[in-house]
């Protein structure tokens, strides 16, 4: 056994009864649950594995999670990375395989009238230009996150109060150190010692946050806006983890806004909308075409990604709040990528499902012609939350969701074009001679994330399918944004030179 890897060949003819840790070893049951204890062994680097060993117990994480149903995939078994998560045995895993059990998801069920009431304010027939609000006193959760200390930037630049940062730690003394390491990363100097940045140790999973009454309180009759940019943005992992983050936190948030009578910006996802390469990448494809528009919520998407799901019942969540009087405003963002201005990215830039799809192209340096009709959107992280701020600093309850997704898209050719003047050309080869190179690319060192990257984008041909039929619709939220004087910056050569130049910088691209 070397590297990981296990030689079938070496292992004993005669059957085993106790696995590595000494605990009883049941043998598999039929073929499914052979193929897969065989992967799972190459896999983990050990064997031999029972049918009702715990993968994550036996040592499995989430980049051995990716390996393994890469391999699977490549055996020809096809299943999704959460349901390793949701059925980590192998007999839980191969069940869910034959009885093709997918996650039941009962949106149908739901009942939607008080939400689409709502939301039907949300189009264009409705369109006013509205007044500036002030925005007062902020408190900012998740504000350590890429979206969240790019907002706190915008209002000390743009508002006058103060902005109180609910950052997790083990104290006091210890949010305040991480936060501040971030501001100096992100910000260098600039906000060194600032006075108008009160940063609260708090957990958003705990009732008030885990302070004490007279804390909460204070910051009850403190705060005039509330930022919601807390979330995990992981994309796997079981519902019940989501949820406490992604929807109970919000609950608290909302308590919190109904409380004091603060307003509350609620930032979200595209891929509620079911049109998940939106982000997560976990390829849903509608059989018809439809549309989502900001006066959308359920139009029949299935959200087996649990992130999206959990994002989605958030929205909900708040939605029903206003119709019991809060003040509330969501906006769903598109794909955040680097700073316009300096093109500077987000600390945990190896989580950005987009940009490893970036790497993995430009390294592969191939490009199937069957995708030349792409297109890519680039939302840049400060253009972002202005883009937030600005809708914030003139809020109306009437208007309730915006879609923050850049309108200036680079199609694939203008693309090419660009990655070839900066050294990094592209060549458009046929979709069988790409996807040869893709199998190759699991042989090749170093290059096995390029076709663990893609496995989740294949259709049932091999093919990288990245059109789920759901079309996001902005027009409501364009025009909103260009009466307060809002556009999006332009994506060309002098934006994508920055992109392009901070991975380099950083190590991140190699060509
Ligand atoms: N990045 C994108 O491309 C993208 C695209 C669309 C929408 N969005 C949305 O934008 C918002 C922010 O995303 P982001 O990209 O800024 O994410 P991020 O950089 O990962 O930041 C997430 C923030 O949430 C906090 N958080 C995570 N788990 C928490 C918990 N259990 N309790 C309290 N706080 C917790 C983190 O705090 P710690 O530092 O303590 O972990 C961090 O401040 C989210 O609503 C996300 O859905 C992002």
């Amino acid at each position: 056994m070397a590297n990981g890897k296990i030689n079938r060949g070496l292992l004993p003819d005669v059957v085993l009864n106790q696995n590595e840790k000494g605990v009883a070893y049941e043998k598999p049951e039929d073929e499914m649950e052979k193929r897969i204890v065989l992967i799972m062994e190459q896999v983990l680097g050990f064997a031999p594995i029972g049918r009702e060993d715990d993968f994550f117990d036996l040592g499995g994480d989430s980049l051995k999670a990716i390996e393994f149903v890469s391999k699977m995939h490549g055996d020809g078994i096809y299943f999704t990375l959460q349901n390793v998560y949701d059925h980590p045995t192998v007999r839980g895993l191969a069940e869910y395989i034959k009885t093709d059990n997918h996650l039941a998801v009962s949106l149908g069920d739901m009942d939607f009238t008080s939400v689409n009431h709502i939301l039907e304010k949300n189009k264009m027939e409705y369109m006013a230009t509205p007044r500036k609000e002030n925005v007062g006193s902020l408190l900012l959760a998740g504000a350590t996150g890429y979206l969240g200390i790019h907002i706190l930037d915008d209002f000390l630049e743009h508002d006058d109060g103060i902005a109180y940062c609910l950052v997790r730690g083990k104290n006091q003394v210890d949010s305040k150190k991480r936060f501040e390491e971030l501001l100096e990363f992100y910000f260098g100097d600039k906000y060194k010692e600032a006075s108008r940045i009160k940063v609260v140790c708090a957990d958003l999973q705990k009732d008030y946050f885990g302070l004490s009454k007279s804390e909460y309180s204070r910051l009850l009759s403190a705060v005039d806006t509330v930022v919601n940019a807390a979330a995990s943005v992981k994309h796997y992992g079981s519902y019940q983890y989501f949820y406490e983050i992604n929807v109970e936190a919000v609950r608290r948030l909302i308590e919190f806004c109904l409380e004091s009578g603060a307003k509350l910006i609620h930032t979200s996802r595209m891929s509620v909308s079911g049109n998940s390469f939106a982000d997560t990448f976990e390829g849903y494809v509608s059989e018809t075409e439809k549309h989502f528009y900001e006066s959308d919520l359920y139009i029949g998407q299935p959200l087996d990604n649990v992130y999206a799901r959990s994002k989605f019942e958030a929205e909900k969540l708040v939605l029903e709040s206003v119709q019991k009087g809060l003040r509330a405003n969501i906006m769903r963002l598109g794909n955040l990528t680097n700073r316009f201005r300096d093109g500077a990215f987000q600390k945990n830039h190896e989580t950005n499902a987009f940009l490893m799809r970036i790497k993995a192209i430009l390294e592969m340096g191939l490009f199937p012609d069957y995708l030349m009709d792409l297109y890519l959107e680039f939302t840049p992280i400060d253009a972002a939350a202005e883009a937030i701020m600005t809708i914030a600093r003139h809020f109306t309850v009437e208007r309730t969701v915006f879609h923050i997704n850049s309108t200036k898209v680079v199609y694939m050719d203008k693309m090419m074009s660009y990655f070839r003047e900066l050294g990094c050309p592209l060549e458009v080869v046929s979709g069988e001679a790409f996807t040869d190179a893709l199998r190759k690319t699991m042989e090749q060192k170093g290059q096995e994330y390029i076709f663990e990257t893609f496995i989740n984008d294949m259709d049932d041909d091999d093919r990288l399918n990245y059109d789920s039929k759901i079309r996001i619709e902005n027009e409501f939220t364009v025009e909103y944004l260009r009466r307060l004087d809002f556009e999006w910056p332009d994506i060309g050569m002098e934006y994508l030179k920055k992109y392009i130049t901070y991975f380099r910088k950083i190590n991140y691209l190699e060509v």
